[in-house]
């Protein structure tokens, strides 16, 4: 395993979850389903326990947590553009449309997160003994509420958009009613959302 790649990916991470925290402070305000509301409400609780949590990982393996390293910054930039993108729309479209334009930001922002935990999974199972184990309680705890944030933002992006495009609507979303934390479970929700439109 290449250590440093290693030791840059939780830097990354760590900077996806600061990320978050803005983000989420920023689309709370777009959101207007209340469901979507209360679901954010507690991403953005998680997500500050996640950062918190990859900042005592950088502790326990001697890294300091205030460093910057050069991939930082393009994850940094990615998510102010996020967050500009959700003020723009609040600023110039409906509150219906920001609200969509919201929870896609969402969604992106929570595939990096969810993909940076499903690494550090491997580096868990598969990486050098302290490495792994300074990160598998975190990622054990971790990685399955990121598929979460991911995959039912993902939900309530789909069945808001139907609603506003005037078609049958699953609200909430199958995601959310089948409590999804899997790739497949995600896929076996949207195939069975007729089941659940109102
Ligand atoms: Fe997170
Ligand atoms: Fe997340």
């Amino acid at each position: 395993m290449k250590r440093s790649h290693a030791e840059s990916l939780l830097y990354v991470a760590l900077e996806t979850e600061k990320g978050g925290l803005k983000l989420y402070e920023t689309a709370l305000r777009a959101a207007r389903n209340p469901g979507l509301r209360e679901e954010w409400q507690g991403y953005l609780e998680e997500t500050q326990t996640h950062h918190d949590k990859l900042v005592a990982i950088l502790k326990g393996l001697e890294l300091d947590p205030g460093k910057s390293v050069p991939a930082q910054a393009v994850v940094r930039h990615k998510g102010q553009s996020l967050v500009k993108a959700i003020q723009l729309a609040m600023d110039t479209l409906s509150a219906e449309e920001a609200e969509l334009v919201a929870a896609e930001c969402v969604v992106e922002a929570e595939s990096k997160d969810h993909l940076n935990w499903s690494l550090l999974e491997h580096l868990a199972d598969e990486g050098p003994k302290d490495f792994a184990k300074a990160i598998r309680e975190a990622v054990d705890e971790i990685l399955p509420q990121e598929a979460h944030h991911r995959f039912h933002t993902e939900g309530y992006a789909r069945e808001l958009w139907l609603k506003h495009l005037g078609l049958p609507a699953a609200l909430p979303p199958p995601e959310e009613e089948k409590s999804v934390e899997t790739k497949i479970g995600a896929g076996r929700a949207e195939k069975a959302r007729q089941d659940y439109v109102s």
